[in-house]
């Protein structure tokens, strides 16, 4: 099979959602329809349960269990899909969102009772940024659950996106009878008093059916004016306004019960974009050109902390990458080849000879990995969209054991290229000021420091409500504010200049003050 097909047949998504949603439930289903895996159950949740905080071995095996599942392939009608997987636990969301730039589209999962949570809403934000095509499951229909109508005016204000939906339910919790699928326009029922499951569920492709007219007249006719209702409120759904993410497909179903999830599978492999052009610095590259290029967007350290190896995971954007072949490191301008490259089918971990566009292939790593790497046949070029996000909660961190202090700024070095957290050495005091998105990353830095690297850290608290990097096109106005601020500046990892705003206030005046001055809360710009 050539390239090109090669590229047609791959779908690579990310499947996101607020904890409890049903995200692996949803995933586990999908797999099973590719026959990966043949029980339920065999996936596990990628998320990182709340434990008691000194109980870092938990966090520790929790996290190497969302290494296993953060990629999973699978083949189901010509199709080979990846699917990553983000982990749901606030703490990593800096994590999660630079997953989502290896994501070609994506499935937001959202719970028909508790509507659009607080962590969707982060990941959609994230998502909308890049223009990522997303189709949305409303889950666990089999449960009392919000009106579909009220939920989809929730969701189309709370994550500022146009909806159109593709299924619609009726009835929920005790009343659910089935999800009819505007896209294929079939109606799917559960067979009543037994457990709803797809292969005992009737279909039909007519809702004016004489057995549905006797059976259940009422639900049908609700259901007729439902769709009219659809029909009359929402645009026509138009394949290029979904691509271009203008419109966003809802389906409803209950993934536990396997219930409508056939149907947003079959709909997304008809309707999801293949891997497609990539943005590097220097110019676009197509997926189909022949040499291989791919970024690295995450590193999972090894669980061993005798071992300190890491998987890189890279995402191929173009060509094909073979194993042992000597590919260019661009950063550090350096041949390396690969003799055990990885790949990720449902939960197993395989050596591979050959990966193609959207393909994911995990590197063994022993420290030649930045988050944001590119690897190339010997073209000097560098991919772009590997944001980091302002980060919100700081600490001063300082070395705690004056003869470990080579160890504890490699281990920092380390961690930061990892992407654990973001790191601002202050310009006057010369102080370095760790930023995360949850306090559980202070702990586990704190720990891996001293379990991998043998240096021991203490915090120091620091009044500091965000960072933001800063750039002007007036270069005179530019040193003016750099040097009024000076006791606020700070440089990232990249030698880039960041205010530090002590309060929200503070932050409006410096944006009051300098007009000319731009803020931006994501590196991004
Ligand atoms: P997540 O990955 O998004 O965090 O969610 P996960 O799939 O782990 O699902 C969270 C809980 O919701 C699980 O129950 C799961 O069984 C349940 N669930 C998923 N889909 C449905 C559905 O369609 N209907 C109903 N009623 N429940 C659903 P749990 O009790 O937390 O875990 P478990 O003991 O069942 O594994």
């Amino acid at each position: 099979m050539g390239l090109k097909q090669e590229i047609q047949k791959r779908k690579t998504f990310a499947i996101v959602s607020h904890p409890d949603a049903g995200k692996t439930t949803l995933t586990e289903k999908f797999l099973l329809f590719g026959g990966a895996i043949q029980v339920a159950g065999a996936v596990k949740s990628n998320k990182i349960k709340k434990t008691a905080t000194s109980d870092f071995m938990e966090i520790e095996k929790q996290r190497g269990i969302s290494v296993a599942t953060s990629v999973m392939g699978f083949e189901y009608r010509d199709f080979k899909v990846n699917i990553l997987d983000t982990p749901g636990h606030q703490d990593f969301a800096e994590d999660t969102f630079r997953t989502l730039t290896a994501a070609d589209s994506a499935i937001v999962v959202i719970d028909a009772a508790k509507g659009v949570e607080p962590q969707t809403k982060k990941l959609v934000e994230v998502l909308r940024m890049r223009d990522t095509p997303i189709i949305v499951f409303v889950n666990k229909l089999d449960r009392p659950g919000k009106d579909p109508f009220d939920l989809m005016d929730e969701i189309e204000e709370t994550l500022d996106i146009k909806v159109r939906p593709l299924s619609w339910p009726i009835g929920m919790g005790n009343d659910f009878k089935g999800v009819y699928d505007i896209y294929s326009q079939k109606l799917k029922l559960f067979s009543p008093h037994e457990k709803a499951t797809e292969e005992n569920s009737l279909v039909f492709d007519n809702l004016d059916h004489p057995d549905l007219q006797e059976g259940i007249p009422e639900p049908i006719q609700t259901l007729k004016d439902d769709l009219e209702l659809v029909e009359g409120v929402y645009p026509e759904f138009k394949h290029e306004d979904y691509q271009n993410a203008d419109i966003t497909p809802v389906f409803f179903g209950s993934a536990l019960n396997n219930f409508g999830v056939h149907e947003i599978l079959d709909c997304f492999l008809d309707i999801a974009p293949n891997p497609m052009g990539s943005t590097a610095e220097e110019r676009q590259v197509k997926p189909e050109e022949e040499k291989f290029t791919g970024f690295v967007f995450k590193i999972h350290a090894n669980l061993d902390p005798n071992h300190r190896d890491r998987i890189a995971f890279v995402r191929v954007n173009s060509g094909i990458f073979q194993r042992n072949k000597f590919y260019h490191h661009t950063r550090l301008n350096k041949q390396i080849r690969f003799s055990s490259p990885t790949a990720f089918m449902a939960s197993k971990k395989s050596v591979i000879d050959e990966a193609y566009p959207g393909d994911i292939v995990g590197l063994h790593d022993t420290g030649t990995f930045k988050i944001g790497d590119t690897l190339t046949e010997g073209e000097q070029i560098h991919f772009k969209g590997m944001p980091s996000f302002s980060p919100e909660l700081f600490k001063y961190i300082e070395n705690a054991d004056p003869m470990k202090s080579k160890q504890l700024h490699k281990g920092i070095d380390q961690l930061m290229d990892e992407g654990v957290a973001q790191l601002f050495t202050g310009k006057e005091s010369g102080r370095k000021i760790i930023g995360t998105v949850g306090q559980l990353q202070f702990e586990v830095i704190e720990y891996r420091l001293l379990h991998e690297y043998g240096a021991k850290c203490r915090y120091d608290n620091i009044n500091l409500y965000k960072t933001c990097w800063i750039t002007s096109d007036n270069q005179e106005k530019l040193e003016e504010f750099k040097e009024r601020k000076s006791r606020n500046m700070a440089i990232d990892k990249h030698g880039r200049d960041v205010f530090l705003a002590e309060s929200p206030f503070a932050l409006q005046m410096a944006q009051e003050k300098f007009p000319e001055i731009e803020f931006h809360f994501t590196s991004e710009f």
